[in-house]
């Protein structure tokens, strides 16, 4: 089998995970990923044996005792396929000073602008969007987790329309730069841009959301108030959210009542970093009134966009079966 060639652009939260992802796959080949600043997560790459090629001066990986494979531009000439998961904006920026000069597929991330990519993607909601395209975007972490459940809503029941509220996270574990760290922040615009944008996938889904940020790391968390098209069965529903791929439904009675449970769940199951790329429902927290269904959902923000990574991968390179592409993704990870 000829294994697709994939370099990785930036190597932080969502990039080292990418990254891992590719080397599980049995028809990819990670070639390699770009190194910008030295740090640990440079040493941890060099330490697994992966090939690093720096985006500018490389004396510090030098002085560090690491040796580059090359520059960027070298693992732009040994690739089929990019995905790039540097910092927003910055994305675009590489689309145009490199990907497009040297006629190279590439994937982008949800801080980037829809219009960098011919397509916004989430595997299970349009998948064929993406096949054979040169330039397609997976979507943030909250459109994911929002499009994941609203598509599968929409698909067995129809739905008139949504309201939703995201209480977002306020920085990752590890990152000392933002917050807050004593508050909650509304977002003062809207709606938030969370409904547009699931909308660049979702095309056709009446909604309207809302967002505040807070003072914790762990998980985003969303509530959602759906106006369906019949009166609500929320056995049914629940249902319907067991059998969809990449949601997993958790329970109150198993004394999973929080977001710090899930996270301790997903280390208990063993995942690589202790991620949950699922998107978790509470069972108990889904209700009815009338033709109104309510539910709370969390989202592992650093984990829930990797199979979507990887399965855009295989789109774009021309692999057309969407279940079997996230069957093979969905193994290698260890998820349902
Ligand atoms: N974190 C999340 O929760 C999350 C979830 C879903 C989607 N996303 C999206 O994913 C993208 C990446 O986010 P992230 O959280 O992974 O960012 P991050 O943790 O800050 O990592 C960014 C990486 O890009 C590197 N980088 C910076 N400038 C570069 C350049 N000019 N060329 C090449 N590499 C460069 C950084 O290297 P240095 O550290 O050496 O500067 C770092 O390795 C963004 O579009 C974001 O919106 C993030």
């Amino acid at each position: 089998m000829t294994k697709i060639k994939v370099g990785v652009v930036g190597y932080g939260t969502i990039g080292k995970r990418v990254a891992d992802a590719v080397r599980l796959q049995e028809d990819m080949e990670l070639v390699g990923i770009t190194g910008n600043t030295y740090n640990f997560r440079m040493e941890v790459a060099n330490d697994k044996g992966i090939k690093i090629f720096t985006v500018a001066d490389d004396a510090d990986f030098k002085a560090n005792n690491i040796t580059p494979a090359g520059k960027m531009q070298d693992l732009l000439n040994a690739v089929d396929i990019i995905v790039d998961c540097t910092p927003k904006k910055i994305g675009r920026a590489n689309k145009e000073k490199y990907y497009i000069p040297n006629k190279l597929k590439a994937i982008f991330q949800g801080g980037e602008k829809p219009d960098v990519g011919e397509a916004s993607f989430v595997a299970q909601c349009n998948y064929k969007e993406a096949l054979n395209k040169d330039y397609v975007r997976v979507v943030s972490c909250n459109t994911t987790g929002l499009s994941r459940t609203l598509h599968a809503l929409e698909e067995k029941f129809g739905i008139n329309s949504v309201t939703a509220t995201m209480i977002r996270r306020g920085a990752d574990p590890g990152d000392i730069h933002h917050g807050p760290i004593n508050a909650v922040v509304p977002v003062l615009e809207l709606p938030s841009h969370h409904g547009p944008d699931v909308k660049t996938v979702l095309k056709d889904l009446e909604i309207f959301t809302t967002a505040v940020s807070g003072s914790f790391t762990l998980m985003h968390f969303h509530t959602l108030v759906c106006e369906m098209k019949k009166k609500v069965d929320v056995k049914a529903v629940i249902e319907v959210f067991n059998n969809t791929p990449r949601v997993r439904v958790v329970r109150n009675a198993e004394k999973v009542r929080s977001t710090a449970e899930i996270m301790e769940l997903a280390k208990d199951l063993q995942r690589g970093r202790g991620d949950m790329p699922e998107i978790c429902i509470w069972e108990e927290a889904v209700g009815a009134h009338g033709k109104k269904l309510f539910y709370m959902q969390a989202i592992h923000q650093e984990s829930d966009v990797v199979p979507e990574n990887i399965d855009c991968i295989r789109a774009m390179m021309g692999f057309e079966d969407v279940e079997k592409s996230m069957e093979m993704t969905n193994k290698s990870l260890g998820i349902k």
